[in-house]
């Protein structure tokens, strides 16, 4: 459920018409519900309450620094890929002690920064990161809490770029030669083994793949205790799917109640590392139609938004609604939707049967709050989209459109040509 419904044809969000923001801020931009936001996070977070758990939200999938200081008034951590994000966090007033640290390729900078800052844990993905944290924990005077992202080789059954959980994918080490590394990292003075992660992909759709990663997870807990190695944490990842289309993903208490039924272990905290199921559907992308033309046997609606603002199209053919802001009683049509960038994969959707757009009409790009705007670009030139949120009757800009000097800041002319 979310909060962008129909009131006498026209499109709100919660209750702002889309229009009235669009008019006020131009398009192409992101818009995000508070109250779905909101839901969603407690839908998720609350699904856990019987057990000791840590809600740490994906911020790859938004790291818009409203949504994150919305999440951490409601008590949320963060699962963080670099230097930048743990900046952001920071700066959204994430506490450090709820931010851990994931990344096949961090660098030791970052390990400095996350390990002065304070964070709770770091997942080593390799035996050459397991050494190099130990040595800038070293220099700092510090010890780092760590936990080996494993890979348990189980099929998430998901878009092949998007699944991470198989032994052929770059992502972890591989559980069975896991324990050498846990017994290696034991031993280093400046680590302090806590942990058992994993991620085995995104956009799950059920939830045997989690169960089954779950049992192989267990079975190396009990050998790690068995050595006399304590394990505090077990980070399960992200991952749990979303309805683009038709898909029906189970909703989190399902996945809750799986995993209480299946993890029958003691002192243990749980981490959850949800990006897409919170903010997907709390999300769209507002744009307007340019033009429409008709090709032999095509016919093409050119919106203003593009790959370069929303790129999952494009990159993984992925599906997103499109709705018109003010339904009409024009008959529909089968289209397909394109952005300006020149680039025949620039679509949001083709051959689809959708409302007869007429250029100037508002369209909306349905479920694009997760990896929407964190994958956005400055391709041909193009500033990035605004972000607004609504809340109740109003609307917040919480990230301004781009300007044609943000679009060169930082650009040089060397001397000799000038
Ligand atoms: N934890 C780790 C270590 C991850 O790598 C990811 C996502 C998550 C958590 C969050 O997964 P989620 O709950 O959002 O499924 N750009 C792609 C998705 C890439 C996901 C990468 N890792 C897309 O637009 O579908």
């Amino acid at each position: 459920m979310h909060h962008f419904q129909y009131k006498d044809n026209e499109l709100f969000c919660e209750e702002v018409s889309v229009s009235e923001i669009a008019g006020a801020v131009n398009t192409p931009f992101y818009l995000y519900s508070h109250a779905t936001l909101t839901k969603h996070f407690r839908a998720f977070d609350g699904a856990f309450d019987e057990m000791d758990h840590l809600t740490c939200f994906a911020m790859k999938s938004n790291s818009n620094m409203a949504i994150l200081k919305l999440f951490a008034l409601e008590g949320a951590g963060v699962d963080i890929v670099s230097g930048g994000e743990l900046f952001r966090a920071l700066r959204g007033g994430i506490e450090p002690e709820k931010i851990v640290y994931s990344g096949v390729g961090k660098r030791a900078e970052d390990m400095a920064y996350a390990l002065e800052s304070g964070i709770l844990l770091f997942n080593a993905e390799s035996t050459q990161e397991i050494l190099l944290l130990n040595e800038v924990a070293g220099k700092l005077g510090k010890k780092a809490r760590a936990s080996i992202r494993v890979n348990p080789d189980v099929d998430p059954r998901t878009h092949p770029y998007i699944s991470t959980g198989l032994k052929e994918n770059k992502f972890g080490i591989d559980i069975r030669k896991s324990l050498e590394d846990y017994l290696m990292a034991a031993g280093l003075k400046n680590l302090q083994v806590s942990g058992v992660s994993c991620h085995i992909g995104s956009q799950l759709t059920e939830v045997r793949p989690f169960v089954d990663a779950l049992g192989r997870l267990k079975d190396l807990i009990r050998k790690l205790r068995d050595a006399g190695i304590r394990i505090d944490y077990l980070d399960l990842g992200g991952g749990l799917g979303i309805t683009y289309d038709k898909e029906a993903p189970p909703h989190p208490r399902e996945y809750a109640g799986a995993i209480r039924e299946e993890l029958d272990m003691n002192e243990l905290t749980l981490i959850l590392e949800p990006g897409r199921v919170i903010m997907g559907n709390a999300g769209i992308l507002v744009a307007k139609v340019l033009y429409t033309k008709s090709g032999e046997d095509k016919h093409f609606i050119i919106v203003d938004a593009a790959m370069n603002d929303l790129i999952r199209p494009s990159l993984y053919g992925s599906y997103h609604g499109i709705e018109p802001v003010k339904i009409t009683d024009r008959p529909r049509m089968k289209a397909d939707v394109v952005g300006p960038v020149c680039e025949t994969g620039d679509f949001f959707a083709r051959d689809r049967e959708v409302e007869a757009f007429e250029s100037g009409d508002l369209m909306a790009v349905m479920s694009a709050g997760a990896y929407g705007f964190s994958m956005s670009s400055n391709y041909n030139s193009r500033p990035r989209a605004a972000e607004v949120m609504v809340k109740g009757d109003e609307f917040f800009v919480i990230r301004a459109r781009e300007t044609y000097d943000d679009l060169v800041r930082g650009e040089r002319i060397p001397g000799f040509l000038k």
